[in-house]
Parts: C-alpha cells; sequence; structure tokens
C-alpha cells in the first residue's frame, strides 16, 4: 500500500454533488480518523467558503488546490492520497487528465459520471495502463449505477442460495421516484446529446448493449430495449422508457463479464418505468416516452437547445433545495427467472432524492469501501463496476450508512 497523508481526497469538493458530499463524510467520518480525507478544488478561496459553512467540526478539514486540466497538479494530488472521488463534471469535458493520471501513479478513482461513451473512451486508453500500476476506476457510483447494478448483484446471489443457479432474465421496474436535476447534471446531458446529435457512429457504438463490455465478450443473448409504452404482464401495469436505462443497463452487463459470467451466458437485463393500469396507466406510459422523447428532440436542435438551457434548465452550481432532497425517495423493483422458470423479486429503495442527497451517500460509501475495504490482493488494478468490486460489502455499508434498502419480497 503506497504510503501517503491521506485515504481519500474529494476532487471538485465544491461542485453542488461536492458539497453534499464533503457534509456527508463529515457526518460519517469526522476529521482524520477512522478516514483521513481531504477537500480539493481549484479553487482556494472557494474551498475556505466550503469549510466554514461545514462548520466547527470542518475546522481541521485539509484543502488542496488543483486543476483538472492541469496534469502536474493532479500528480500533485495523487501522491498524497490512495484514492480520489471526483465530482468534477461533464466527465467528458474534464475527466480524462484525472484518469489517465490516477492509472499512471496506481491511485484508486470513483466518479459519478453516466457518460457511458466516455467511459468507454476511458477503458480503451487506460484500462491496460491501470492493470500494470493498480490503480482501480470505479465509474457509476451514484444513482447510476448503483442501484441497478448491486440490485441485480443482490437478486442473483439469493437467486444462487434459493435455487442453486443464477436468473436468467432480469427486469427492473421504477415504481416510484422523486427528485430533481442539478446544473451539472443537465451540463452533463446536453454536452452528450449535442455529440450524439452529429455523430452516427457514436449513436451506433452507445446503442450496443455490451458497450462497456471487453471486446471479446460474446454473449449469447439478444438484450430487450424498451423505447415506447407497452403492457408488462409480469407486473400487470403499463411501462415506459427509463432515462438511465442505457447507462444502468451497459454497467450490469459489464458486471456479468467481469464476474466470469456469474449471472449466465444467457443473461439478459432491462429496465423501464412502472406508469400504472388500466388506461390510466396507458395514457401515462404514453406520456412519458412522448416526453422523453421531445426532450431529447428539443436537446438535439440548437435554437431549443439554446431556449432549453437559457428558460429550463438548472445553471452551473444549482440544484435541488434541502428540503427537496429530504423529500425525495426511489423505489425500484427487480423480478429474476431462472431457465426453469423459478421467480425471485427484489425491492432496492433510497430515502432521499436519488441524483444528489442519495448519490452522495452512495457515493461517499463507495470511495471509503474502496479506501478501507478492498485491499489490492485479489482485487487487481483496472476499469471495474460497483457489483464486481465491491459486491456484497458495499451492500453492507449502503444499508447500514446510506438509507438503502435491498430486500426479497
Ligand atoms: N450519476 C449520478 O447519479 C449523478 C448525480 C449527480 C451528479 N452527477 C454528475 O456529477 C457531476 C457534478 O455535478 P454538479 O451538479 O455537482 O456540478 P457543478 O455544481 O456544476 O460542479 C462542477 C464542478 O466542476 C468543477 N470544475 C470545473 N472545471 C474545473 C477545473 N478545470 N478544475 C477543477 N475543477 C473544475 C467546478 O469547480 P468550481 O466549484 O471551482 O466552479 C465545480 O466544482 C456532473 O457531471 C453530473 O452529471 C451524477
Amino acid at each position: 500500500m503506497k504510503s501517503t497523508s491521506f485515504d481519500l481526497v474529494v476532487f471538485g469538493a465544491t461542485s453542488f454533488v461536492g458539497q453534499i458530499l464533503c457534509r456527508y463524510l463529515l457526518k460519517q467520518f469526522g476529521v482524520g480518523d477512522e478516514l483521513r480525507w481531504a477537500a480539493a478544488g481549484r479553487s482556494q478561496e472557494k474551498l475556505e467558503q466550503l469549510r466554514q459553512s461545514l462548520g466547527r467540526r470542518a475546522a481541521k478539514l485539509p484543502l488542496l488546490v488543483a486543476d483538472a486540466a492541469d496534469e502536474a497538479s493532479l500528480r500533485e494530488l495523487c501522491a498524497r492520497t490512495r484514492v480520489i472521488v471526483s465530482t468534477v463534471g461533464p466527465y467528458a469535458l474534464y475527466g480524462e487528465p484525472l484518469i489517465k493520471v490516477c492509472a499512471s501513479t496506481g491511485t484508486d478513482y470513483c466518479d459519478l459520471t453516466g457518460e457511458v461513451h466516455w467511459i468507454r473512451r476511458m477503458i480503451k486508453r487506460y484500462e491496460d495502463t491501470a492493470r500494470k500500476s493498480g490503480a482501480r476506476i470505479v465509474h457509476c457510483c451514484g444513482f447510476d449505477s448503483i442501484p441497478s447494478d448491486l440490485g441485480v448483484f443482490f437478486l442473483q446471489r439469493e437467486a444462487m442460495r434459493r435455487f442453486g443457479r443464477p436468473c436468467e432474465r432480469v427486469t427492473m421496474r421504477v415504481r416510484a421516484m422523486r427528485g430533481g436535476v442539478s446544473g451539472g447534471t443537465a451540463a452533463t446531458m446536453m454536452v452528450f446529446i449535442k455529440e450524439a446529435a452529429g455523430n452516427p457512429a457514436l449513436r451506433k457504438e452507445i446503442a450496443n448493449p455490451y458497450s462497456l463490455c471487453p471486446d471479446d465478450y460474446r454473449p449469447a443473448a439478444r438484450q430487450p430495449s424498451i423505447s415506447g409504452p407497452r403492457f408488462d404482464p409480469d407486473f400487470g401495469a403499463w411501462i415506459a422508457p427509463f432515462v438511465m436505462s442505457a447507462v444502468n443497463t451497459r454497467i450490469v452487463q459489464r458486471s456479468n463479464a467481469l464476474l466470469e459470467q456469474a449471472y449466465g451466458r444467457d443473461f439478459t437485463y432491462g429496465e423501464a418505468v412502472l406508469a400504472g393500469k388500466g388506461i390510466k396507466g396507458r395514457l401515462a406510459a404514453a406520456g412519458i416516452a412522448a416526453g422523453l422523447g421531445g426532450f431529447m428532440l428539443a436537446a438535439a436542435i440548437p435554437p431549443s437547445r439554446w431556449a432549453l438551457e437559457k428558460f429550463v434548465l438548472p445553471g452551473v452550481g444549482e440544484g435541488p433545495s434541502p428540503e427537496t432532497q429530504r423529500q425525495g425517495f426511489f423505489d425500484m423493483r427487480f423480478l429474476g427467472r431462472t431457465a426453469g422458470g423459478q421467480e425471485l423479486r427484489v425491492k432496492v429503495t433510497g430515502d432521499r432524492d436519488p441524483g444528489y442527497g442519495s448519490s452522495a451517500k452512495m457515493l461517499g460509501q463507495a470511495a471509503a469501501c474502496l479506501a478501507l475495504d478492498v485491499t489490492k490482493s485479489g482485487r487487481p488494478g483496472g476499469f471495474w463496476t460497483p457489483a464486481a468490486l465491491f459486491g456484497e460489502r458495499l451492500i453492507e455499508r449502503l444499508q447500514a450508512h446510506s438509507g438503502l434498502s435491498f430486500e426479497v419480497l
């Protein structure tokens, strides 16, 4: 283990979600005790304001200055810590130099990105380096994709216990959720939609459900895709496309690949939103699908994109209020079926808004797991997923400290 001043550095501590994360880490771990952590960002002044806003307990919180575009400053950051958790986004714009430096210096890393095209690019460019240096890189440690990735992991572990075999077919349905969007998330969506709108090769690449799996991975099954309203007899309700499914399904498939097809060679996984029963459910499903399609179209066309950015979406540093975060929640239902027809139903819930209150707690525990639980032996360097690297240990942490529940129904 490399000898450093810190176990963990939060890079992007002054971002909307970074501030929530710092408050959470302070509450969970204090400063300089079980977890030696520091806050980092590009502005000393903003970092000092953050420390002040965190109160007296944070008086001794170390602050470090680094710029996402300055490799030398990122190298200094990496020399001082074993793990970096980054909330500097959009990651596709600012994230690559830090991945490069972490991969070459053997520094473990986790983040909140859900930008599949960027993750794929990072794997292609830096996986060999990370393998050699021992750096474990774990993307998608927020709402996308921890509940989906660990929800499937939990269901499959239970299937093995009960049936002695995994479920070949798993579906996840979002039963309910409440929350909001921050400026950083809105900017990330717009960067991606803009890039994809003018790049057919990129659209083709991200349409591949196995786009994050190794190139030589040869899956046997055709994956489900829910692009419009549809009746789901397994849940007795109408369903509509789920905005995060294009990220979550790719991460779940990568987990299966990294876990040596522990979910099966013919494993299929799909996600959607439950819209309700009867005619009301049908109309609601059609409304959700049309709303999502309309948003994507508006974001892809320059004049309407300008109007969305100027009048509708939150600006940099803005996001849901503490009250909205407290009142937020999510409730996700999983149904698994083995090749022999045995069924298992599982529920995953969170007690804060998915994107911020809950994501910050998931990211904090993923980072703590990386810093305190998963040693390098048996967990070599490379690009991991939350389920493949943390598995059971993170489920325990999330249930004990992050307001998540994993239950068999
Ligand atoms: N997957 C999920 O579930 C999930 C949930 C929430 C957020 N996210 C993602 O997390 C990211 C952050 O979101 P947010 O709303 O918190 O963003 P935000 O408030 O807009 O913050 C962006 C941060 O990036 C920092 N930054 C920009 N350029 C930099 C540079 N050159 N060097 C160092 N720092 C730099 C900014 O620093 P200053 O403070 O100095 O301006 C700011 O702290 C976004 O990519 C978002 O999509 C994902």
